[in-house]
């Protein structure tokens, strides 16, 4: 019982129409999803006897967070001082991506990886884990054991990364085939191929990506592109044929619609088409382009070509787990732009939009009655000058910018994955 929101639509096209919000509102969950949704006076008398009945008012509760790209072998990169991308992936995450060699390193960072998302009210990501398959097994298992809805894959590369962190074309698509037979709808569980980007892959391991994806087109693609200019540079050197370099991945039949591309930055007009011809989604990484100092995506733009768009932390280039933060982040990088981020486009965003964007939204981001019943609680009242600012919001629309604009993981009271509360941290 609580304040519920949700999103039905996108706020930009269908404005006040695009959400539900229930000032008393109960969910009702049963066997992991939600049962019905509605207002409290009406709903309480249809319970079952027995019902355990959670008393979350004033508190509000949304659909758990989607993070559309995220690292889990960088928890411990995270903060690593001086350098742009590719600078950035030769001195410290290369390093790092290393370890996860070590014998019960990925479990433990698996373990750490879920417990922070949770925390933060995240309960669906995509992820990257490291070349290693048993990164990818180890965060299955672990996700697995926490009934979460989790995509993920082990990273491809076969070039321009040091020697322990390279595969082979032939046994990044042997071991990326088992992890499917093994995890792929197992459960909650998806999988995405994943070659890092074109920089670290041969013509040949991409080309065994694309037979992948073409022999399992209901998984995920996911990968980076047009990030950095040196690093555009680098590929578009590499791929002297391609037109640009979002041809490099379509050349590969690796840009569909299950294509999720990181950055999306410096785009040409015909790369904007190609992906709105492919149904392909770009990936806006708020916290980690302002930190690598990548550049200013372009939302507008690619709205008006008709571009589909998720919104993710990407941890370790990103600096912050919450997609309160995240969001607080893209606002200024619009504000740059001269674009706009009102409250309910951000909380759409990282609900219903990204669950659109990832098509998981049978499943998650909505409490619409059927989907999976994994929802955050949020006090936007949690810090001092939180509490204090809210002593002067006058509507909803006001209290939600601060909680987008202020917000982080001291705004999540609550996490709950299929109908079960997460001990908090
Ligand atoms: N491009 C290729 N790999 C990476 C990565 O790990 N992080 C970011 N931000 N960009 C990349
Ligand atoms: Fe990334």
């Amino acid at each position: 019982r609580g304040r519920l929101l949700w999103f039905v639509d996108d706020p930009d096209a269908a404005g006040d129409a695009a959400y539900r919000y229930i000032a008393d509102g109960l969910l009702v969950m049963a066997d992991g999803l939600i049962a019905s949704v509605g207002e409290a006076a009406q709903l309480l008398a249809t319970l079952p006897p027995g019902a355990e009945i959670v008393d979350h008012r004033p508190h509000l509760i949304m659909p758990g967070f989607i993070d559309a790209h995220i690292h889990m072998p960088q928890t411990q990169v995270v903060a690593s001082y001086g350098a742009q991308l590719m600078d950035w992936l030769n001195r410290y995450t290369f390093v790092e991506e290393q370890k996860l060699a070590q014998q019960g390193h990925p479990e433990k960072l698996a373990r750490f990886f879920l417990d922070e998302l949770l925390a933060n009210g995240t309960t669906t990501a995509a992820v990257y884990c490291s070349v290693h398959p048993q990164s990818a097994q180890a965060f299955f298992a672990e996700s697995e054991r926490r009934n979460t809805r989790m995509v993920a894959g082990k990273v491809m590369m076969d070039r321009n990364a040091p020697e322990p962190l390279t595969d082979t074309a032939e046994s990044s698509y042997a071991d990326s085939k088992a992890l499917i037979a093994r995890w792929h709808g197992k459960g909650r569980q998806l999988y995405a191929i994943t070659p890092r980007f074109a920089v670290t892959s041969t013509p040949e391991q991409l080309a065994a990506a694309g037979r992948l994806a073409a022999e399992h087109p209901d998984c995920h693609v996911q990968t980076h592109i047009n990030e950095n200019q040196a690093e555009i540079a680098f590929a578009c050197e590499l791929y002297l044929k391609a037109a640009d370099y979002a041809g490099i991945y379509e050349d590969f039949g690796l840009l569909g619609p299950k294509s999720l591309m990181g950055h999306c930055i410096h785009m040409t007009k015909r790369e904007w088409r190609a992906f709105a011809q492919a149904g392909a989604v770009a990936v806006f990484c708020p916290t980690s382009n302002l930190f690598l100092g990548s550049g200013l995506f372009d939302w507008d733009r690619a709205r008006r070509e008709g571009v589909r768009v998720a919104v993710a932390t990407d941890i370790g280039g990103g600096t912050s787990y919450s997609m309160l933060r995240t969001m607080a982040e893209a606002y200024k990088i619009l504000q740059l732009q001269g674009q706009s981020l009102s409250a309910f486009a951000a909380l759409h965003a990282i609900t219903r939009g990204n669950a659109v964007a990832l098509g998981l939204d049978h499943w998650v981001g909505s409490l619409e009655p059927g989907h999976e019943a994994d929802v955050v609680v949020l006090d936007t009242a949690a810090t001092r000058a939180m509490a204090h600012r809210l002593e002067t919001v006058r509507d909803l629309a006001e209290e939600l910018f601060v909680l987008v604009t202020l917000g982080d993981e001291r705004n999540v009271a609550a996490t709950y994955v299929a109908g079960e509360a997460i001990a908090s941290h």
